[in-house]
């Protein structure tokens, strides 16, 4: 049989983002940032996503009193801010070709609203930057990744207030200017349509600050000023870096249907269009016939202004970037069916599949049947920005860490990846995994859900030396970049 690898260009690395894994939450001028509000409640249920993420007025009065960080972990995060020289070294040692990160606006525009930026964040940036690119590190930079600082929510709403188009695009103009040599690959918002899901984090909304509007269209309104300021962001970086390239970033989110009844095979295609309106709002410039017939049958009205069509239209995105985790399966009456966890979503459990500890459904198929159906919808190219495998690791007495867990799922991801690019044709630019540190879950705040191929000694309250141990994943990762692939084959 033929050898197989992936393409000589192919960009492999690994994913984090700012608010999970920085830490330094009050050093070198940085703001409060919506993230940094908000606690994890170990006590309650870590698999209730919906009450580990319910964000009152209060519970943000309370965040802004204390200093603490035990129940605030993405204060702490794995302390990135001090560690990042021996953690991008780290990188380089796997063989990273390129690092996925993001910029804390906050660190950048403490206030969100300031007339000028914070110099010492733009610093500490350059630094990260070059140093990865000592190491031949490509940098691919989210401007936006649950980072809005919080006085924007507290003055402005959030993302529903207008003004926040004006305020980012400053933001992005900064970044831009300042980095223009350092970083081509750019994205725009994580998850654009995870403001659905979780409005606070994505837009900075409290439900409790609108008592007369009806939530709906709250969200709405709030991500159409989104889709107005990444278009924006698109021709800003286009204009100030020609070379670049912009993509947005979805949550892949892939439903099958539970049975061939076709009412279920009815409901896996809705669940699939709620799941594409937001990227072919952003790919084809303009909101799809669905999404606006969604708007006219739930009474939602988006308040636009004059040239917000046109600047969406003249200025979509590059290329495709998703995450994806895993699959579920979607039926017209969830009654006498098994439902389980998934990426903020609970969903129909398909009997084929295993489950993560957490209840996400592994599906290293459904992958290969994501890229295709990206592929063939939005002929771009695809960058898979988010994949990986949170569980539970534990350091052996001799201080190492078997996580042969996590090379399976990867083993067999890859493999998938692989055959859509081989044989399905789908041109994918690169992929970085999630967490390739250890770092916070987004939707339990847990450290102890673990993605990284790096284990960083802090326990779910912080507590640790947050001293970095390479996992088992670590060195089998460093023989697939080495050999491009090559090393899944040869065991
Ligand atoms: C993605 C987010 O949806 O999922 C990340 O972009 C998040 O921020 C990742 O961390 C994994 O989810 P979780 O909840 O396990 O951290």
């Amino acid at each position: 049989m033929a050898t197989r690898r992936f393409p000589k260009e192919f960009l492999w690395g690994g994913a984090t983002a700012a608010n999970q894994v920085e830490g330094g939450f009050k050093e070198g001028g940085k703001g409060i940032s919506v993230s940094d509000c908000a606690r994890h409640h170990l006590d309650i249920d870590v698999q209730d996503y919906k009450k580990q993420n319910e964000i009152t007025s209060k519970d943000i009065e309370e965040a802004l009193k204390t200093n603490d960080e035990s129940l605030y972990p993405k204060r702490h995060g794995s302390d990135f801010y001090h560690h990042y020289k021996e953690d991008i070294k780290m990188f380089a040692e796997m063989g990273f070709k390129v690092y996925r990160m993001s910029i804390a606006w906050s660190r950048i525009f403490p206030n969100g609203d300031d007339k000028e930026p914070n110099e010492e964040g733009l610093e500490f940036y350059d630094n990260v930057f070059d140093e990865c690119l000592k190491y031949g590190i490509e940098p691919l930079v989210t401007m936006s990744h649950y980072e809005p600082p919080i006085n924007l929510t507290l003055n402005y709403d959030g993302w529903y207030s207008r003004e926040l188009v004006g305020f980012f695009e400053l933001y992005v103009k900064t970044i831009c200017t300042r980095y223009k040599n350092k970083v081509k690959y750019w994205l725009t918002f994580n998850e654009v349509d995870s403001m659905i899901r979780h409005p606070y984090t994505t837009g900075g909304l409290v439900e409790d600050r609108f008592p007369n509007i009806k939530w709906e269209q709250v969200i709405f309104q709030a991500m159409h000023h989104q889709f107005v300021a990444s278009a924006l962001a698109t021709k800003i970086c286009h204009e100030i870096i020609p070379e670049s390239s912009v993509g947005c970033m979805l949550t892949k989110l892939t439903y099958y249907p539970h049975t061939c009844k076709p009412k279920d095979v009815l409901q896996s295609q809705q669940d699939m269009r709620a799941t594409y309106c937001y990227s072919d709002t952003q790919v084809f410039g303009e909101y799809p016939s669905y999404l606006l017939s969604k708007f006219k049958n739930n009474g939602i009205v988006i308040k636009k202004e004059y040239g917000d069509d046109t600047i969406m239209k003249e200025y979509p995105v590059d290329f495709v970037s998703f995450s994806y985790y895993m699959s579920s399966c979607s039926a017209a009456s969830l009654e006498g069916l098994d439902v389980t966890d998934g990426n903020t979503i609970t969903a129909v459990k398909n009997p084929y599949l295993p489950s993560s500890e957490w209840g996400w459904q592994i599906d290293p198929t459904g992958l290969r049947i994501s890229m295709v159906d990206l592929c063939d919808r939005y002929r771009k190219p695809l960058f898979i920005v988010e994949n990986g495998l949170g569980a539970k690791d534990e350091v052996a007495e001799d201080g190492t860490i078997d996580d042969q867990y996590r090379i399976d799922y990867f083993d067999v991801h890859f493999k998938a990846m692989l055959d859509a690019i081989e044989y399905d044709g789908v041109e994918c630019l690169g992929y970085t995994s999630w967490g390739c540190i250890d770092l916070i879950s987004e939707s339990t705040k847990q450290m102890s859900k673990r993605y990284g191929f790096i284990y960083v000694d802090c326990d779910d309250y912080g507590k640790g030396t947050y001293k970095r141990i390479p996992k088992k994943s670590f060195y089998w990762y460093k023989k697939v970049i080495e050999s491009n692939g090559e090393y899944l084959f040869k065991n």
